[in-house]
């Protein structure tokens, strides 16, 4: 088989400690590719005002597959003071990279799998009325709409004249007509009913694949009437061709309560990109956080590979690293199924899972210490021996 091209983007901080020790455990496991590396973060918004270069966009057009570890976004004001000086004053504006590909190139289906390991100490346990606990099993799949609504950037303050013209026409802006203008900020929230069916149905796929029960819609469509009701109305549209399995309907407030009263019976969940956010995070705190949240960006040509974790910048600069790169290794393995590769994929899982029920060798978060160079002397063991030990299974 001829070999493939992987579009390597390890980004900024933590991402460039994570992102070649799954490099290390896919060689390991006899996956054979090249890996190509591509421009993108902090450096280049500071050395080029773009974060995400022409040349990385062109690479991810070529190859079509990218492994992506964390970039580091600032605040505004803190952007335009980074930037180089000759760069200044000339229009440049910052943008999230990882958002901007995800937009780019349409990559408008998230999924985020948050599954315990057996013997993970960061795994959610629930007190039982007797004062026992129990400890129920987590596999929850987030798809996330990943390109529109909160997140699709189109948004003002002090709207400029047509757009304040608009909003005067809603009946219901009445009560922010006092406000002067430049004292209103207006985020908008678009939702197109092609990207809700194309979520419906992706998450109903998976959830037939993999033999889920039931996708959960999980949104507020009592209040966001509009955008909510148009995702929950196209997911039950798709959900009837799916006549054997169940679609159930959760709000987001709700649903973060419910984590820790039922998570285990959530298979399944679609969401808006902002609600989707939040849910996702909310489960993978409930299968050990950070460390472990891994995520897929997909679209009809490109696909991107990602841990949901940022940057890290406190823990960027340790030496030896200490981050876990588990989330990154799950993330690879996503990748792999991607390509058809499950059989290699599902073996990198089954060699996390045996590490990790071990626990002969745990990163610094599944000790649930607090991060800091003092962590090893404590017995926690370095991103790279974490690594090391999956690659010993393998
Ligand atoms: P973060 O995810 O970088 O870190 C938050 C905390 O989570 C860390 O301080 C650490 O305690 C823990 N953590 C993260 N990754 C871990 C790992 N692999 N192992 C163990 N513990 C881990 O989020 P934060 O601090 O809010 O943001 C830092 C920077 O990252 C910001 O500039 C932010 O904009 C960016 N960011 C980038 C994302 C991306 O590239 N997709 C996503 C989230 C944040
Ligand atoms: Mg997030």
């Amino acid at each position: 088989m001829a070999k493939r091209t992987i579009v390597s983007m390890p980004g900024d901080g933590i991402g460039k400690v994570v992102l070649p020790e799954a490099v290390r455990v896919l060689d390991a496991a006899g996956f054979e590719a090249e890996f190509v590396h591509a421009d993108i973060g902090w450096e280049f918004w500071v050395s080029e005002g773009n974060p995400l270069p022409e040349r990385t966009i062109d690479l991810l057009a070529e190859h079509k597959i990218g492994l992506f570890g964390a970039i580091t976004s600032k605040p505004k004001d803190k952007a335009a003071e980074e930037l180089a000086p000759e760069l200044r004053g000339k229009g440049f504006v910052y943008f999230s990279p990882i958002v901007g590909l995800r937009q780019r190139f349409n990559l408008d289906v998230s999924i985020r799998p948050c599954r315990s390991f057996k013997g993970n100490p960061l795994n959610f346990i629930r007190r039982r009325a007797d004062g026992g606990f129990e400890e129920p099993p987590v596999d929850a799949v987030i798809f996330r709409q990943n390109t529109e609504g909160l997140y699709g950037g189109v948004e003002w303050t002090n709207p400029p004249d047509d757009v304040y013209a608009a909003l005067n026409t809603h009946p219901k802006f009445k009560s922010f007509a006092d406000t002067p203008r430049e004292d209103l900020a207006v985020s908008t929230r678009i939702f197109t009913r092609n990207a809700c069916r194309r979520i419906g149905r992706a998450a109903f796929e998976y959830a037939k694949k993999f033999g889920y029960k039931s996708v959960t819609i999980c949104e507020k469509p009592n209040v966001i009437r509009e955008t909510s009701g148009m995702l929950t109305a196209e997911v039950k549209r798709v959900g009837a061709d799916y006549p054997g399995i169940d679609v159930w309907e959760t709000n987001i407030d709700a649903q973060m309560m419910w984590l820790t009263k039922n998570p285990e019976d959530y298979g399944v969940i679609v969401a808006g990109n902002m609600f989707g956010d939040i849910v996702s995070d909310g489960f993978a705190g409930l299968v050990g956080g950070l460390g472990f949240a891994c995520s897929a960006n997909i679209g009809d040509e490109l696909a991107v590979f990602e841990p949901t974790h940022g940057s890290a910048p406190k823990y960027e600069r340790l030496d030896p690293p200490i981050v876990n790169p588990i989330a990154m290794i799950l993330s690879a393995c996503m990748m792999l199924d991607h390509l058809g590769e499950t059989d290699r994929a599902e073996r990198i899982r089954r060699c996390v899972a045996a590490v990790i029920e071990e626990g002969k060798v745990r990163a610094y978060d599944m000790l649930k210490l607090k991060g800091g160079p003092d962590v090893i002397a404590k017995g926690a063991a370095t991103t790279a021996q974490m690594t090391d030990a999956i690659i010993e299974k393998l």
